[in-house]
């Protein structure tokens, strides 16, 4: 079965379970600061595995486009993606554990037909410290599923919650205050002993065990059961119990067409037939350098489509990165042709015409703005080469990396990259040092111009801007943490701001956003600020923009709000005055405007 025949069947399936089958959302998060890109199926549903009611009802399933920039190293080892689709289905407060693992199971071995006897399964051995037990109940659940089959009870393992607890941001003790959670049972497929080993898998020396990476063992699908959300001093249970499944569908088509490699199957053969013919290579004989092209340039071309495109910044710098990063390899495997990354793009639409049309209609957009990069990077590439040879004669200092970023478009992971390969190191600290001066002289330079959204740095204009923080602050304590700024301009007399939320707010919730500002300036609190990493800021669960490799003020008012920001701020909340909402208005698809004063 390929993998149209599979997505069709998965929700097919669910369907006929009593699932709504919903659109996959954008691969820009639309309402989530949390992450730069959608990397899961579960992220754009947070609102409603917390409790809010979805049209569509208590079970849904989709297909989800997903990206996780974390993996890019793992791309090679002919099973990791940047860019992959995640099958899901949900039980919003409705089905459990016996009927998520009875219609998995029964999915991937009737459905599917996969071979009993290759399938594992793990499950939480629980853990005293957070309070939550061993689950005996979807061990004995996969008992009663797997006598069924005639697998033996050998099959089922318990794992600590560094492998069997899910959330976006990972284990428990990784997990921010308000975030939700909760133990897994992971399904595997065994592809054999006879396997090779992949080579390039760092853990092939390792003791081989169903949860290892060395290769044999494949994750095909995960049922998270999501009841548990984070407290500042532990967990505490949700009003109701979540099943969240998530299935690869490059894996799942792999493992269907009997295939141990998933860019054997039809979701990359095109692309890697174009790299054979631009190389004039053999995928067999060079398969990572295959491998990263093919995911790459995939991935940046389902980025580009939602309109991203590269720059220094934010998502803009993940897709210069991706772009960059398949140039280099592609050089590694010999390509003369210029301008050859819109191939894949073109390849990309084609293969994915019939699910995802709107990168075909967007074909012409992605592929001038992949030549634009491939062109500028090419300008510098060799030159940037040869200069990285001469510095890498010992570790490389923070000046020089921070010269290949600035001179010759290098992304700092790259340079790391090609350190790495002559076992030197990078200064990165001196990096961040080095870019974070060179941001503040071409700030100076444009001292004047609106910045942050602020028309000048009057006194006025500052007080309406501390205000912004602490209206944002009230708006995510009113509405959810699901808000985040969207925009916002300040002058003297007002401040106009721009967040995410899908309604009109109500009069009630004007007046408690209200309230909430005017009680922390009555509390006249102080306004400090700290300067640390991105890293360090995001560790402190300060909201605000990501930009790259930069050392951030963090705005904090104790207690009250903590925000990555240029500033200036007033000094002590208690300038403020009182504070008022004017207008709440729509301001763009799911983006609210206010216009507030301060009086
Ligand atoms: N959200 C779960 C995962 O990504 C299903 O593994």
């Amino acid at each position: 079965m390929q993998s149209f025949e599979i997505r069709k069947k998965y929700l097919e399936y669910f369907k006929s379970q009593g699932h709504a089958v919903i659109l996959g959302s954008s691969l820009i998060p639309q309402n989530d600061s949390s992450t730069l890109f959608t990397s899961s199926g579960m992220q754009p549903l947070v609102p409603f595995l917390l409790g809010e009611k979805h049209l569509l009802g208590k079970r849904l399933t989709d297909s989800q486009k997903s990206f996780r920039s974390e993996d890019i190293e793992e791309v090679g080892d002919s099973r990791h993606t940047t860019f992959f689709e995640m099958l899901g289905n949900w039980s919003l407060g409705d089905y459990f554990k016996k009927e998520q693992l009875a219609w998995i199971s029964s999915f991937v071995f009737d459905e599917l037909k996969f071979d009993p006897s290759r399938i594992y399964v793990t499950v939480f051995e629980g853990e005293e410290k957070i309070g939550v037990l061993r689950d005996k109940e979807s061990a004995s659940i996969w008992e009663g599923i797997f006598k069924g089959k005639g697998i033996k009870a050998d099959h089922i393992f318990y794992y600590p919650a560094e492998k069997n607890w899910w959330s976006r941001s990972g284990s428990p003790e990784k997990m921010p205050v308000g975030e939700i959670g909760g133990p897994d049972s992971e399904i595997f497929y065994d592809l054999g002993a006879d396997l090779k080993k992949h080579e390039n898998s760092p853990f092939s020396s390792q003791s081989c065990h169903i949860n290892c990476d060395c290769g044999r063992y494949i994750e095909i699908g995960n049922s998270v059961f999501i009841e548990y959300k984070r407290t500042s001093s532990g967990f505490e249970k949700l009003d109701q119990r979540n099943v969240d499944f998530g299935g690869g569908l490059e894996r799942l088509t792999m493992v269907s067409e009997g295939l141990d490699n998933i860019f054997e199957t039809d979701l990359f053969v095109n692309i890697l037939k174009t790299i054979e013919n631009l190389s004039l290579q053999k995928y067999n004989d060079f398969r990572k350098a295959f491998e990263v092209i093919a995911d790459h340039l995939k991935a940046a071309t389902f980025i580009v489509a939602e309109g991203v495109t590269p720059s220094n910044l934010g998502q803009g710098y993940v897709v210069r990165r991706l772009i960059r990063r398949a140039i280099r390899f592609g050089r590694l495997l010999g390509i003369k042709k210029q301008d050859w990354a819109r191939l894949i793009a073109a390849n990309v639409a084609s293969d994915y015409e019939n699910v995802y049309p709107e990168v075909s209609k967007k074909l012409d957009f992605i592929q001038s703005e992949l030549s634009k990069e491939e062109e500028k990077f090419n300008l510098t590439l060799e030159k940037g080469l040869k200069e990285f040879e001469k510095i890498a004669v010992s570790d490389i200092s923070g000046k020089d990396a921070f010269n290949l970023y600035s001179t010759y478009g290098f992304p700092i992971e790259m340079t790391e990259e090609l350190a790495k390969e002559l076992s030197l190191k990078v200064d990165i600290e001196g990096f961040n040092k080095e870019l974070s001066l060179h941001q503040d002289l071409s700030r100076t330079a444009s001292a004047g111009m609106f910045k942050g959204g602020l028309a000048d740095s009057s006194l006025e204009t500052t007080k309406l801007h501390t205000a912004a923080h602490l209206m944002l602050a009230g708006l995510r304590k009113v509405l959810g943490d699901s808000v985040c700024q969207k925009g916002s301009n300040i002058t003297s007399e007002r401040l106009r701001f721009d967040f995410s939320h899908n309604e009109k707010m109500t009069a009630e919730q004007i007046k408690a956003v209200e309230d909430f500002v005017n009680d922390a300036i009555s509390a006249d609190l102080p306004v400090e600020m700290q300067e640390m990493s991105f890293e360090e800021a995001k560790k402190n669960d300060a909201v605000g923009v990501f930009e790259y490799g930069e050392m951030v003020k963090v705005y904090i008012i104790p207690g009250i709000s903590k925000e990555i920001c240029g500033g200036p701020h007033a000094k002590r909340t208690g300038l403020l005055g009182k504070f008022k909402i004017q207008k709440e208005e729509s301001s763009s698809a799911g983006v609210r405007r206010i216009k507030a004063i301060l009086k």
